[in-house]
């Protein structure tokens, strides 16, 4: 019988590599990894430029294919976009929606709403990215983790809420020399929780996956699902090394 798979580990390549060479080369080395573990989901985030090639590589399923970004158009005249319908039809079904570095060039909630429906409706599980800026001790964070969730949510039913996975990536942790600390994941999580729970209900919320993302590497990460009591990782540099992924894989794996 198979076992079920209970944590995800999505490595989010942002703009790199510069090669399809090279994407072919860390792909394969972790698709071997990845396809002997039972208890682990891993799902790439190429740049969209190398979602058909990697799609090919993973055909089998052994790794996911997440998206980076999707339109907010249905469909339409608009140079330059990719929309939800294409995602799916080229083999995608994991899209990272409202990461920090999106939100950044102007990004909204209600963007990051629409999309998140609209992945939805073509049933790609959207990976929503929320995260504080500032993390302070008085707990304004909170407040801006609430709304940000709650605005981001809007219009996801109780129905479909199965699908949605939160991604917690606290802004001053991504990209840095340290990962938040795990009591301090953990806290945020029960929060979310809490939120997840006022949306869609207890028993829902509880059934929504939540990751960390920011620094995670090979030595942290077993800690962080561990002591920060996550569902999973979204991981930025390590993802590109397989070394250090395939390691990291293999930890949350023995979990
Ligand atoms: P780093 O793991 O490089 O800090 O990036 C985190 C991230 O933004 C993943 O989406």
């Amino acid at each position: 019988m198979a076992v079920k798979k209970t944590k995800f580990v999505v490595g989010n390549w942002k703009m790199s590599p510069v090669s399809p060479l090279e994407a072919k080369k860390i792909a394969i080395s972790i698709k071997k990894c990845a396809s002997v573990l039972s208890k682990v989901t891993t799902v790439f985030a190429p740049p969209s430029i190398y979602l058909p090639l990697i799609s090919r590589l993973c055909a089998k399923g052994e790794v996911k294919l997440s998206s980076q970004n999707v339109s907010i158009f249905k469909d339409g005249a608009h140079t330059g976009e990719v929309n939800a319908e294409m995602l799916k039809n080229s083999g995608v079904s994991f899209c990272i929606v409202g990461h920090s570095e999106r939100r950044a060039l102007g990004e909204t909630d209600a963007q990051v709403s629409e999309k998140v429906n609209l992945l939805l409706e073509n049933g790609i599980r959207p990976v929503i990215c929320v995260g504080e800026g500032e993390h302070d001790h008085q707990g304004v964070y909170l407040e801006f983790l609430q709304n940000e969730i709650k605005n981001s949510l809007k219009g996801v039913t109780k129905k479909n809420a199965s699908d949605i996975i939160i991604a917690y990536e606290p802004i001053w942790a991504v990209g840095a020399k340290e990962p938040m600390q795990n009591s301090d994941i953990h806290e945020t999580t029960l929060f979310i929780k809490k939120v997840l729970t006022d949306i869609f209900g207890q028993e829902m919320a509880f059934s929504i996956p939540i990751l960390y993302g920011g620094s995670v590497n090979m030595r942290n990460a077993k800690d962080i699902v561990m002591m920060g009591q996550v569902d999973g990782l979204l991981v930025g540099r390590e993802s590109l090394n397989p070394i250090g992924f395939n390691s990291m894989l293999k930890e949350i794996n023995s979990i």
